[in-house]
């Protein structure tokens, strides 16, 4: 299993990779407007200053055509280091040019995934990482779950090496799901992650124990 950081925030980056294996930063245009403006490829080394060389940082290419979006994967290798992963949307532009990228020893996230169907023939072209997005699938009453299920079937019984980062979470029990109907790796955002360690149950629950253990031994500490 794999928890990945939806987000470019040099904050919240710094402060999740001291408490989770983080596997990996992932981002798109929409993830980059957050971050306002700062100039983009400055941006990403700084988040590869940050992760160190071993976690991927995911990127999003910006073309929409086959041409551009090669030229757009060259860039963004030439500028983020060859172990980033091209993140390139599922389309039919999108689906040769991964093939192309694959022929040229890139590592891609096929991504913006809403259909089956997408996601087979992403398989089939190569990509590393097959990214569907549980919650806008959800608002168009796609059924997420199977479809991973479905898209984890297939990657068993063909013995592909390709993972399911599945993206696009509102809330935690998404993110539940997700990983049970077969997702290997998860990318979630900051809050929400924030949100799943946040709960009063678990202060409390930690609080009654240090009580408990001073009205013992009175003191706070083991020894
Ligand atoms: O990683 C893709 C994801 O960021 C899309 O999420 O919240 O825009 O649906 P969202």
């Amino acid at each position: 299993m794999e928890f990945m950081l939806d987000s470019l925030n040099l904050d919240a980056i710094k402060t999740w990779k001291q408490f989770i294996p983080l596997a990996g930063v992932t981002s798109n245009p929409t993830i980059t407007r957050m971050e306002g403006g700062k100039p983009f490829f400055q941006h990403i080394r700084q988040v590869r200053d940050l992760v160190g060389d071993s976690v991927p940082i995911h990127v999003q290419v910006i073309a929409q055509d086959y041409q551009g979006i090669l030229a757009d994967a060259a860039r963004i290798r030439q500028e983020c280091g060859l172990s980033t992963y091209i993140k390139v949307p599922t389309t039919k532009e999108g689906l040769a040019a991964i093939q192309s990228l694959k022929n040229d020893g890139y590592f891609v996230t096929a991504t913006a995934i809403y259909t089956a169907i997408q996601g087979l023939l992403a398989i089939e072209a190569g990509a590393d990482y097959l990214a569907p997005y549980f919650n806008r699938m959800e608002n168009l009453d796609i059924d997420p779950e199977m479809v991973i299920h479905q898209l984890w079937q297939v990657i068993e019984r063909e013995k592909k090496s390709c993972k399911i980062v599945a993206a696009s979470f509102k809330n935690l029990a998404q993110v539940s799901r997700a990983i049970a109907a077969g997702a290997q790796a998860v990318t979630v955002s900051p809050d929400l992650l924030e949100a799943g360690l946040a709960h009063p149950s678990i202060a409390k629950a930690v609080d009654d124990f240090a009580k408990d253990w001073e009205a013992t031994y009175q003191r706070t500490s083991l020894d």
